[in-house]
């Protein structure tokens, strides 16, 4: 699958600009009020007992700021913030070897955490309760358990699909945080925000668009930023203008609502091929030519949560909302 200029997804040149652009405090980050508020006082408290945070687990979809927050929590504590993710953790030794390196307090941020092989998460559990290792030393007859202790420290845990976390990994964690597609007013201060670091001058109504395209992902928006800002020097502009930014992003092919080609061409799909459903996911991927598991997981996400689809026992459904988006009248009415 290439790479979408509107998937949530991490990409390699997303990589070097979020470096530059991650906030480093609380206050600094935009959005996500709800569990910034929490997190805030779980912090405080911790800091006056002297004592790591709870284990954290961040879930929701890709591009929100889990790593961020992650970063901001060790920041706040004042600890190192350590970083490795799920499917780079294949052995239990390979996560002894890290756990055994952490300094007292350190925040140990593991990404895709649902990716954690079992036999793993096993050596996790008590870890995170009691904070100390169970390992196995010899084989056969003289192996016997030895529990090594380990410095007191916070395990942030993030993904995207925490309904696959096992329960006992999931009861482990304190502190759970859910964070929210951004609303377009934060989306559009995240935008000024990277403006004003990359030293460039933006309109308001500009970002504000930017912001509306972004499927309320801050990594999508600085994204387009960049592009945007790409064609906005090109013209020799001064100040980013609306006119602008709406050419680039049609250059980019993302629409009013933040749908791309491969968004137009499922929905086209279901209204030309099916009057607008309901049909049956296997008969969209075999009439568009994606695989049923890909349109599910990746495609469909945002098109369920911005009303653009339904999911019926009978099948999926172009809604009202989405013929509308399309100036195209719903069949039969
Ligand atoms: N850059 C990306 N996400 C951000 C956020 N939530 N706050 C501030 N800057 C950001």
């Amino acid at each position: 699958m290439e790479d979408r200029m509107i998937s949530g997804e991490l990409q390699e040149t997303d990589q070097d600009i979020e470096l530059s652009l991650r906030p480093e405090t609380l206050k600094q980050y935009i959005g996500q009020d709800q569990t910034k508020r929490n997190l805030h006082i779980f912090i405080e408290a911790a800091k006056m007992r002297e004592e790591p945070l709870d284990h954290a687990l961040l879930y929701g979809p890709p591009g929100l700021g889990k790593t961020t927050l992650a970063s901001i929590i060790a920041n706040e504590m004042g600890v190192q913030f350590r970083t490795t993710a799920g499917p780079a953790i294949e052995r239990a030794g390979d996560l002894a070897a890290i756990l055994s390196s952490l300094e007292p307090g350190d925040v140990l941020f593991i990404d895709e955490i649902h990716r954690l092989p079992r036999s793993v998460e096993e050596v996790l559990y008590p870890a995170m309760e009691d904070f100390c290792l169970d390992i196995v030393v010899g084989s056969g007859p003289s192996a016997r358990s030895m529990r090594l202790d380990l410095p007191p420290f916070t395990l942030v845990g993030a993904t995207t699909r925490a309904g696959l976390l096992s329960a006992p990994l999931r009861d482990r964690f304190g502190v759970h945080s859910r964070l929210e597609y951004y609303e377009t007013e934060a989306l559009c201060s995240i935008v000024e925000r990277t403006a004003d670091i990359f030293h460039v001058e933006i309109d308001f109504n500009a970002a504000v668009e930017i912001a509306r395209r972004s499927r309320g992902t801050p990594r999508i928006a600085n994204r387009l930023f960049k592009r945007v800002r790409d064609i906005a020097q090109v013209k020799g502009e001064s100040v980013i203008s609306l006119e602008t930014t709406q050419e680039a992003l049609e250059m980019l092919q993302v629409d009013a609502e933040g749908l791309d080609y491969i968004d137009h061409k499922l929905l086209k799909g279901i209204m030309d091929g099916f009057r607008g459903g309901p049909v049956g996911l296997d008969t969209i991927s075999a009439t568009i030519g994606e695989e049923s598991q890909t349109i599910e997981d990746v495609y469909e996400p945002f098109l369920l949560q911005i009303g653009f689809i339904q999911r019926t026992p009978r099948g999926r459904v172009v809604t009202p909302k989405a013929y509308a988006h399309f100036h195209r009248e719903v069949p039969g009415t």
